[in-house]
Parts: C-alpha cells; sequence; structure tokens
C-alpha cells in the first residue's frame, strides 16, 4: 500500500522537492501501466538524482580499476596478482572492493578463464597462459554506493573461434544497452541478446543474470537474458541495473564446483564470454555508469 500524496506534499523519492514538480508524472504512467497487468519497480527501486550521482561517483572509480588492470594484464600473470591490483587501487581511490567477504567470497575480485562462466576466485597458482580468454569483473563501493562491471581479455594468441565469442560477446551488450528506452521492458534488452547470440549459434546461461544495484551490491530486479521483448519490469526512470550476460560456445547449461562453492563452469567444458556495463535509466534513454 502507498500512501496518496497531495501535490504539494514532499515527493517519496526523497529529493525534498514538491510532488507536482518531481514524481507525479512518473506515477501516472507507471500506474498506466500497472493497470494492464505489468511487473512495474516499486519505490525502493527508483534512485533519486542525489543516489544516481552517488553512484556515478562510484562507477567512475570502477571504470578507474577496470583500466588499470587494463593496463597491466599480460601473458605469466596470476590472477592473484589482478586481485592485488584490484585490491590496491580501489583502496588508493578511497574505496572498497564490494566482492571481498560478500557472502564468504575470499578475495576482491572474480576472475574467469576460458570454460569458467563467473565467480573465479584469484589465486596464486592461476597463471594466465598463452591462448587464454578471462573475464575480470569489478565491483567497488564508494560512499555507500555500489557500482560494477566486468571486461575480457584476451591473453597473447587466442584463436579466432574464441575471439569471436568474446566479441560477439561484447557486441549483445552493446546490443542491449541500444534497446533501453524508458518505458520499454527488461525483455527487450533480452530479446536483443539473446538474439545476436543465437544468430551467432551460441547459447545464453539462464540461471545467472544481472541485478539492480546502486544502494546495495545486488538489488532486485533480477535480470533475466532469456525472456522475450515488452515483458518483464517496466523500464522506469531512474531503474539502476546490470546488463551482463554470459555467453556460451556450447551448451547453455552451468555447474557451480563442489568444493569452492563460487566457481561456476560450463557443463560441457566449452569456453564462455561476458562483458558488465552498468547503467541507470534516465527520461530520455539510459547513463551508463560503470563499463
Ligand atoms: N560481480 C558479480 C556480478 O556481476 C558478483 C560477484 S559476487 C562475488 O554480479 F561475491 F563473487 F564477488
Ligand atoms: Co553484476
Amino acid at each position: 500500500m502507498e500512501m496518496k500524496i497531495g501535490r504539494n506534499d514532499a515527493c517519496w523519492c526523497g529529493s525534498g522537492k514538491k510532488y507536482k514538480k518531481c514524481h507525479c508524472d512518473f506515477d501516472e504512467i507507471l500506474q498506466e501501466h500497472k493497470i494492464l497487468g505489468e511487473i512495474v519497480p516499486s519505490r525502493e527501486l527508483i534512485k533519486n538524482k542525489i543516489q544516481i550521482q552517488g553512484i556515478k561517483d562510484s562507477g567512475v572509480i570502477n571504470t578507474a580499476v577496470l583500466d588499470y588492470v587494463a593496463e597491466n594484464i599480460k601473458l605469466g600473470c596470476t590472477t592473484e596478482d589482478i586481485n592485488k591490483w584490484v585490491h590496491e587501487k580501489t583502496v588508493e581511490l578511497g574505496a572498497i572492493p564490494a566482492p571481498l567477504n560478500y557472502r564468504g567470497f575470499p578475495k576482491s575480485v572474480c576472475t574467469s578463464i576460458n570454460e569458467v562462466v563467473c565467480h573465479g576466485i584469484p589465486s596464486a597458482d592461476i597463471v594466465l597462459k598463452d591462448g587464454d580468454i578471462v573475464n575480470v569483473d569489478i565491483s567497488t563501493i564508494y560512499k555507500g554506493y555500489f557500482s560494477d562491471a566486468s571486461r575480457m581479455f584476451c591473453i597473447g594468441n587466442v584463436s579466432d573461434e574464441k575471439r569471436k565469442l568474446v566479441d560477439v560477446a561484447k557486441e549483445t551488450v552493446q546490443r542491449g544497452l541500444a534497446a533501453v528506452k524508458p518505458w520499454g521492458h527488461l525483455g527487450d534488452v533480452a530479446q536483443a541478446i539473446k538474439d545476436l547470440a543465437h544468430e551467432n549459434g551460441y547459447t545464453v546461461v539462464r540461471e545467472i543474470g544481472g541485478h539492480g544495484i546502486g544502494l546495495e551490491f545486488h538489488e532486485d530486479p533480477w535480470v533475466s537474458y532469456t525472456t522475450d521483448k515488452g515483458t518483464d519490469m517496466l523500464l522506469a526512470p531512474g531503474l539502476c541495473f546490470t546488463i551482463e550476460p554470459m555467453i556460451n560456445m556450447g551448451t547453455h547449461r552451468i555447474v557451480t564446483d563442489s568444493k569452492d562453492g563460487w566457481t561456476v563452469r560450463t557443463a560441457d567444458g566449452k569456453p564462455s564470454a561476458q562483458w558488465e556495463i552498468q547503467i541507470v535509466v534516465t527520461d530520455n534513454g539510459c547513463d551508463v555508469i560503470s563499463h
């Protein structure tokens, strides 16, 4: 139940502005979609201007840490080296690596090589070899605001087959981004992503997806990349989430390592690639928060 707000009352978003000058029109449009039976975001998922600025500041740091990894990653380094760079650079910039101790995750970054789909744990025993493709997934907390993005890196001489997987996975995120429209649907993003993956003979992981983010690491909505255009949550301005499809060369099926409880691999051992960006829906499109 949401209380009826007077037009001259303070807006529910916490902006301090009068409702009529803030989310009044927003609520009218949302209501039109709601009565059609659509899934609409709850108010706590809608960020106000101050929160969006805080999340953007966090995202600038997150992107800078990714850039730092990009400058240093090379053949022969270990994934523990990457962990050390991420941890030290994040702290140097006044922030906290979000993965460290998150639900017991032991390191400051996820590093996922070849058939590892996501959540690979850095280790001094894991050396980047010629021909590897590796995802480095970085998440930052700055002044209480969360950001999250990841990139793929090709190590040495990567086969054409794997390089194409990496390139198509990157392009799926761009297509998904282009599908983000205020008052559109999350399924529009998913449809654009799965169409491109399938056109290239690839599959999309079903059980793991993107997520709302900003005031917490993982908020609603859970973001699938296998749903259909016109379905799933309404993309209301102020909604902040990640686009991070995992694209597999073979089967979409995945297996989680029973020993470490984190590392997710493809069921057939074939390679997987993932790029992740974080965005916020705006009145006329969206802004990229970290990439
Ligand atoms: N960064 C991942 C994501 O994109 C989450 C990693 S959770 C961790 O959502 F604990 F493994 F870090
Ligand atoms: Co994420």
